[in-house]
């Protein structure tokens, strides 16, 4: 796969990226896997690293598949420690995962956790997932994931929430017609606001059928530790299902 030239819009990650520095197990993941698995963005045009570019993803990544749903590339926005990431690798062997996670804690938890299983379908960026959005082809993903993002409560920084309609404009180009996009929150605010962006956005329709059908997980759900804390205190999560328009432009 080609992906674009440049990477020009660095904008600004809210949040942390690390706390402490991760150690033991996950520290070893982390060295030995993130070099191997690591998405590298082309080098910038003018600089000397480009006279010999190699493959973002490394060589023949992303190709080929077996089975019906072999070829398939999902996208995974925030992915905190990977367990629904790692539990697709495993359900979905023959499908392509890319994992976005810019907190160093996470990513180290996640390598820590696949590296003794099969990994040869999966890719990571540990940076904002909208700076690989930008970088990436036309129509190159079956679906992407957003589960439990960050809800920014305060009103002055609802502009933070990666669900806008900006960020859905980068997902409807990098997504194929009838791709998927699977959001997930127990904040009921964030919730209304996923819905409300998404359904305002013409590349985008929802696909529940009836009342309710937003609590409802989709077929063959994950659940992360997170959805699993939330629950035992009493939220209740709330699973949207957006599909990119067949005749989107
Ligand atoms: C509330 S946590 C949810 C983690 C996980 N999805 C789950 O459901 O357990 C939100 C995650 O999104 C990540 N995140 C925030 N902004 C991001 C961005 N621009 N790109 C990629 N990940 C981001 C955070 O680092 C954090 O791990």
């Amino acid at each position: 796969m080609v992906l674009a030239d440049t990477v020009t819009d660095k904008r600004r990650l809210y949040g942390r990226k690390q706390t402490r520095p991760p150690k033991g197990e996950r520290k070893e993941a982390l060295e030995c896997l993130l070099p191997r698995l690591e998405i590298k963005l082309p080098p910038h045009p003018s600089s000397p690293a480009a006279q010999t570019p190699s493959p973002p993803w490394g060589e023949g990544w992303g190709e080929g598949g077996e089975g019906g749903e072999g070829g398939e590339k999902w996208l995974e926005i925030g992915f905190g420690n990977g367990e629904h990431l790692k539990g697709l690798m495993e359900r979905h062997p023959g499908r392509f995962y890319i994992g976005a996670e810019p907190f160093i804690n996470g990513m180290a938890a996640f390598l820590r956790s696949i590296k003794d299983v099969p990994h040869d379908n999966i890719r990571v960026w540990m940076d904002d997932a909208i700076i690989l959005a930008d970088a990436m082809p036309d129509e190159y993903l079956d679906g992407i994931y957003i589960l439990n993002p960050d809800p920014w409560p305060k009103t002055r920084h609802h502009k933070r929430r990666i669900v806008s309609q900006g960020n859905l404009t980068k997902f409807a180009r990098i997504l194929k017609p009838g791709g998927a996009l699977i959001m997930s929150s127990d904040v009921d605010d964030l919730s209304e606001w996923m819905v409300t962006q998404a359904s305002n956005h013409p590349a985008f329709e929802w696909t529940a059928e009836r009342a309710g059908d937003w609590h409802t997980p989709p077929p063959d759900w994950i659940k992360t530790r997170y959805e699993t804390k939330g629950a035992d205190a009493g939220r209740k999560q709330t699973y949207l299902v957006f599909r990119k328009k067949e005749n989107a432009e």
